[in-house]
């Protein structure tokens, strides 16, 4: 029982560190203008539900590439990029459960305005 609960906390332990050295050595994604909340908040949705698929800096990975323009060329329509983000696509997963139309439309200005 003892030795269960030792390789519980062991495991924990070590989870957690694995998680804060993944955190600290991810490279940041850029900065959103600190005197606009909204791509502020973008930039937060980004970081945790979007960069581990199209990159920190929006160059793509499992995702598709955001930056240099390439979302801007895909989606000239920000409604419609917003509908994406809701809906998915194939692998993309659809966010409408999980973020609010707030934290859509501020992570999609966000792909639109910062990464470059
Ligand atoms: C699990 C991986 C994954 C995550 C997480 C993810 N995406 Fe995607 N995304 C993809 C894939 C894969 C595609 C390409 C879909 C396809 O093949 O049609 C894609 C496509 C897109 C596109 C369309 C790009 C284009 O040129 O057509 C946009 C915009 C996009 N994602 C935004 C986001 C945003 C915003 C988030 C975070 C809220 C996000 N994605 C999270 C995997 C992901």
């Amino acid at each position: 029982m003892t030795s269960m609960v030792k390789f519980f906390s062991i495991a924990t332990f070590c989870g957690c560190v694995f998680l804060f050295s993944a955190c600290v050595t991810r490279e940041a994604s850029p900065a959103a203008p600190s005197d606009d909340a909204e791509l502020v908040q973008g930039q937060k949705v980004y970081n945790s539900k979007c960069a581990s698929c199209h990159g920190s800096a929006g160059e793509g990975g499992v995702g598709l590439q955001l930056n240099e323009g390439a979302v801007l060329a895909a989606y000239p329509e920000f409604a419609a990029q917003v509908a994406l983000v809701k809906e998915g696509r194939d692998a993309m997963p659809a966010f409408a459960d999980s973020l609010s139309e707030e934290e859509i439309k501020a992570v999609t200005r966000y792909t639109r305005e910062v990464l470059e």
